[in-house]
């Protein structure tokens, strides 16, 4: 049965992390996988994480099933943090998914399922899941231009100028904030006219949202989401407790709808939870348990509020000494775009081939499509990392 298979083509993120962990080099640094790291370069479970933890175990007297769509109050409190105060909130449902990712295969099948003919339309880059994805579950993808190779900052007018043609038939995948890989994230501007064109020509936005908190802050990162949920009468939202809440292995996250009225979405979700039972019938509770204890104590969110704005913090500021030592020590404003940037990533406009230099040279691991992880950075290696950088260069 299996002896035709080929070798297998390796994810490019995640062969990456494996790559990293077998180099015995020193004074390698890990660049690769959206991973947040704090100065001393390790990932801690978060303060109110564990504090939730410890609710969670002294309080739970069962591990009997809880039910297809997961934790319902989970549901709630993520769509509270994305659309609150929008009036998409009287039309909404949400199914807990494990992970994003797993959020991100169960709209494709809906969508697979309610519009069959549909084609989704990629930001050229995006996410590298998200392709594959889409095209799991059976749909077609395009990709509009989005990043400029120049100027390292959205290439709006040409990305406009393509979304034009996108109609009825399509469903256009947008990053709600931090964009992945570029780090360059679209203006409220571009968000209004996203919203416009959509309203006018019908197709339905997608919105992956898998770093709120990171960009500017928590509400800022969804302005530009709410305004067009306010102002369109379908969208999908994918949502992931994966960093803000640094539970990647946990796979925490949420598949969203909202369309024209409760009932039309209560149809949707239950659409969604039939595709849940055919496929891992329902999503690990622990992840989602503690999310719920946080976000249901005003003690507890504000401590977690609190550790999620330290992080965004830390990446702004490591963007910031990053671009100073290329300033100070190397003479160069080349790379002052990575300070414009938001989030855990920057493109560094580099070839396969300098990214393969970074790695095989110096042991820097970033993407080969030239992403790298600001917040795989640590202080210490910020001059080693911008040397070889400007050597490759
Ligand atoms: C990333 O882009 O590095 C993360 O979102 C991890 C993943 O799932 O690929």
């Amino acid at each position: 049965m299996f002896s035709h298979l080929p070798t297998p083509v390796l994810d490019p993120i995640l062969s990456l992390s494996v790559a990293y962990r077998n180099d015995p080099r020193p004074d390698k640094v890990d660049l690769g996988i959206g991973v947040y790291k704090n100065s001393a370069g390790e990932t801690p479970v978060m303060k109110a994480i564990s504090q939730a933890q410890d609710i969670v175990v002294a309080s739970q007297k069962t591990k009997s099933y809880v039910g297809l769509a997961g934790c319902e109050e989970f549901n709630q409190s993520m769509v509270e943090l994305l659309l609150s105060g929008t009036s998409a909130m009287e039309r909404v449902a949400a199914i807990q998914t494990p992970g994003a990712s797993g959020a991100l295969r169960m709209l494709g099948d809906l969508i697979k399922v309610a519009q069959p003919d549909t084609c989704v339309w990629l930001s050229n880059p995006s996410y590298v899941n998200h392709r594959p994805v889409m095209e799991a579950a059976g749909l077609k993808v395009k990709q509009y231009t989005y990043f400029s190779p120049q100027t390292k900052q959205v290439d709006t007018s040409r990305m406009l100028e393509e979304l034009v043609h996108a109609g009825p038939n399509d469903v256009v995948l947008l990053h709600g904030c931090c964009h992945n890989p570029t780090g360059a994230d679209i203006d409220f501007t571009t968000w209004q006219a996203i919203t416009e064109l959509a309203q006018k020509n019908g197709f339905v936005p997608f919105v992956d949202v898998a770093y709120q908190g990171f960009g500017d802050g928590l509400e800022q990162d969804v302005q530009g989401l709410r305004f067009m949920a306010d102002n369109v009468e379908e969208m999908m939202i994918t949502t992931s407790c994966s960093k803000n809440f640094g539970l990647y292995r946990e796979r925490t996250g949420a598949a969203i709808v909202v369309g024209k009225s409760l009932q039309e979405v209560t149809n949707a979700k239950g659409r969604a939870l039939t595709l849940a039972r055919s496929t891992y019938t329902m999503p690990p509770d622990h992840g989602a348990a503690l999310v719920k204890t946080i976000l249901q104590s005003h003690e507890l969110t504000g401590i977690w509020k609190q550790e999620l704005s330290e992080m965004q913090q830390r990446l702004v500021s490591l963007r910031k000494s990053l671009c100073q030592e290329f300033q100070n020590t190397h003479n160069t404003s080349q790379f002052d775009f990575i300070e414009n940037h938001k989030g855990m990533f920057t493109m560094l406009g580099f070839s396969q081939e300098q990214m393969a230099q970074l790695r095989e040279t110096y042991g820097i691991y970033g993407v080969g499509d030239g992403r790298i992880n600001i917040a795989g950075l640590t202080e210490k290696d910020m001059a080693y990392v911008a040397d070889a950088i400007v050597k490759v260069c």
